[in-house]
């Protein structure tokens, strides 16, 4: 159990600084040791460790089966090869959409055993008081509006949300909402630019957008699904900086050939 807890050089002042001199606010998602090196070490400004963990980590199709020690676990191993970024970890369905005290649990559960620098939960209103439990007790929070995908039931599907008026209308309201219980900064998921635009002027605190266009505050992708891995999955927001799936599998298939044909290991690679 990691009890240690750093101030890393990304604080929440710096973020909400970075929005008040318009400069847009990188985030990705991690959740290994290895690959938060990475990306840290690429000078990343937030990780995430989403609970589409659930997905790209585990393959549930979707991430509510995802349980706190799981995302406590890929939490501490992300902290471990952070020296920079600020670490966000998601708080799993179940663990505070109930009764304040309980969610306060489990954000303490999440920062005192894997050093997170802040926990994201999902929702607006319903969630205000567990959120304005967890800011009283210290613990910085993301809010996450739009699609939240712990919902997807209710939703029905993971489309396009708050198309309506209404519907914009009741996310701008749960968005200050957010801001006036202290959230340092809020995540809209699939909602249109517009929207994402008429929120991101409303707040003071930053907004990170995900298929809701360019006028957020910032911008986050699961890292999987920029770096090429899962080929099954291409929505119309995701842009791909990489083809990691068919570099690995063709480094994969060079490497069983080699194996086969006696070609590996050869004198130099053995004592
Ligand atoms: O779990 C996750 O990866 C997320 C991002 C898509 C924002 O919540």
């Amino acid at each position: 159990m990691s009890t240690e807890s750093k101030v890393r050089a990304v604080t929440t002042s710096r973020l909400k600084q970075m929005k008040e001199q318009g400069e847009k606010i990188s985030m990705i998602t991690s959740y290994d040791y290895t690959m938060a090196s990475i990306v840290d070490g690429a000078g990343i400004d937030i990780i995430l460790v989403g609970d589409s963990a659930a997905n790209v980590m585990a393959g549930h199709k979707t991430t509510l089966p995802i349980t706190l020690d799981q995302m406590i676990y890929h939490a501490s191993s992300v902290v471990r090869g952070v020296e920079r970024a600020f670490v966000v970890c998601d708080m799993p369905f179940g663990t505070y959409q109930g009764d304040p005290l309980t969610a306060l649990n489990s954000a303490v559960r999440i920062m005192k055993e894997s050093g997170s620098d802040g926990v994201k939960l999902e929702g607006g209103e319903e969630i205000i008081d567990p959120v304005k439990k967890i800011i009283c007790a210290g613990i910085p929070v993301m809010g996450h509006l739009g699609l939240t995908p712990q919902s997807v039931h209710q939703l029905g599907g993971y489309s396009v949300q708050a198309k309506e008026e209404a519907a914009a209308e009741k996310l701008i309201a749960d968005a200050k909402l957010l801001e006036e219980a202290g959230c340092f900064a809020v995540v809209l998921e699939k909602i249109p630019a517009t929207l994402a635009k008429r929120v991101s002027e409303a707040l003071t605190i930053p907004t990170i957008g995900i298929g809701a266009g360019a006028a957020t505050d910032g911008q986050v992708l699961v890292v999987h699904d920029m770096l090429g891995m899962n080929k099954g999955f291409s929505p119309k927001f995701l842009r791909r900086y990489a083809n990691l799936h068919d570099i690995m599998t063709e480094a994969v298939e060079h490497y069983i050939a080699d194996v086969k044909s006696c070609d590996f290991p050869n004198e130099n690679e053995q004592y």
